[in-house]
């Protein structure tokens, strides 16, 4: 994945919430428990000591049960609350130094925060509830009317611009919201559980539509939610939230292969893995080597530190040597089948297990993977979309 800069920075925050959180704190940084703490001195731990790189033009899930700090967390970052101790640094920027006007032209113009369902104005048209905040935020009003049609042209409701909220059906309505959502030239959405009150159906739809629209937009979106399914489904990252407490942050993928704790592993066990976790995360790394470089000698000594070797041809893949198919065929008989192995294949490294499972079925129990420019990157054999597919 490519290392995109870091548009949010969480420096150890705390949020602990009572008439003196300042005499708590050395409690609190010396790990008395949530509910101690509640029980001695009368106050809650909102977050504690969480650090976190919210990389930009990404979809960062903020995951955790009801009451583990998911919101509290969040309204850090557009400073609707003050940490008791930590800093939060936007672009570099600490939200703690910016003045009344500098807050009030960044939480406009820079971060903008939706909330838990996307409630439409009902007198007003789907174009208007659309552009209310284009305008409200100092856009001209042909500009507005053009932003917003493009976004609702990206939801799929060209044609729709002047019905009303009440014409439309709920899946739809939901639709808008996030066109208005979208609409915002802020680089920053943080939507908190703004899925979380739709029916199953819509909320599938929307969270597809989310990522499509994320995929063509790129901006940094921050999305709370306490289902899993939803934040495997949408997010690039995930940072999951027990008690106030960071546990693990990490891919998809990640969570599901080394899930960082017993909390996590209950979290995650009954997970359909095979949908979820991609190839290029069980990929085996494979040495190289051109075709005009091959050799039996070679090939012996690579296959001593490397699984596989991937043979090339013009930087694409042409054939995979391994331990097991050297021993078989033997080093002559290998390289008499022509430059092609004939049943070679390619898998992209972000297919899911599920989708390389049918294509390994046909080629032998093995398959390189490649990047999107199909630079082979590795191999990838049955055997480990099995081991990782039961949860190994
Ligand atoms: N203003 C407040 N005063 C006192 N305690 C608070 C306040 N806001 C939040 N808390 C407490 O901080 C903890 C974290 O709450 P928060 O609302 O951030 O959780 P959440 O993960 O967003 O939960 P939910 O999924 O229910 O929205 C909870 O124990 C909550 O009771
Ligand atoms: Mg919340």
């Amino acid at each position: 994945m490519a290392n995109n800069p870091i548009k949010i920075k969480v420096e150890n925050i705390y949020k602990v919430f009572g008439s003196d959180p300042a005499a708590v704190m050395e409690s609190v940084k010396a790990g008395i428990s949530k509910s101690e703490l509640l029980e001695k001195n009368g106050h809650v731990i909102g977050v504690r000591d969480v650090s976190l790189d919210i990389p930009a033009g990404k979809t960062f899930v903020i995951m955790g049960l009801s009451g583990s700090g998911k919101s509290t967390l969040i309204r850090h970052f557009n400073r609707l609350i003050d940490p008791t101790a930590g800093r939060i640094l936007v672009d570099g920027e600490n939200v703690m130094d910016m003045s009344e006007a500098e807050l009030r032209d960044f939480r406009r113009h820079k971060i903008s925060m939706v909330f838990q369902r996307f409630a439409l104005l009902p007198h007003k048209t789907v174009l208007e509830n659309v552009v209310y905040g284009l305008l409200i935020s100092g856009m001209t009003k042909a500009e507005a009317i053009e932003k917003g049609m493009q976004q609702i042209d990206l939801v799929g409701l060209s044609g729709f611009e002047h019905r009303y909220p009440n014409q439309l059906s709920g899946g739809m309505q939901q639709r808008v919201g996030l066109a208005r959502a979208l609409a915002t030239d802020a680089e920053i959405l943080l939507m908190d559980e703004a899925f979380s009150a739709l029916d199953p159906l819509i909320r599938n739809d929307m969270q597809d539509q989310l990522k499509e629209l994320q995929s063509r937009l790129q901006k940094t979106i921050v999305f709370i939610t306490h289902d899993l399914d939803e934040a495997l489904r949408i997010g690039d990252n995930i940072a999951i939230l027990k008690d106030g407490e960071l546990r693990q942050v990490g891919t998809a993928s990640d969570i599901l292969l080394n899930p960082a704790d017993d909390y996590i592993e209950r979290f995650v066990r009954d997970v359909n893995r095979a949908r979820i976790v991609t190839v290029g995360f069980v990929a085996e790394a494979a040495a190289s080597l051109p075709l005009s470089d091959v050799s039996e000698s070679r090939c012996v000594s690579l296959l001593k530190d490397n699984s596989a070797i991937i043979v090339t041809k013009d930087g694409q893949a042409k054939k995979i040597i391994n331990r097991d198919t050297l021993a078989r065929n033997g080093f002559q008989g290998l390289m008499s089948n022509g430059t092609e192995l004939q049943d070679l294949i390619c898998i992209n490294q972000d297919a899911t297990l599920e989708e390389s499972f049918s294509l390994l079925g046909s080629s032998n129990g093995i398959a390189v993977v490649t990047d999107n420019k199909t630079h082979p990157v590795g191999v990838i054999t049955s055997e480990a979309v099995l081991n990782a597919m039961a949860g190994k």
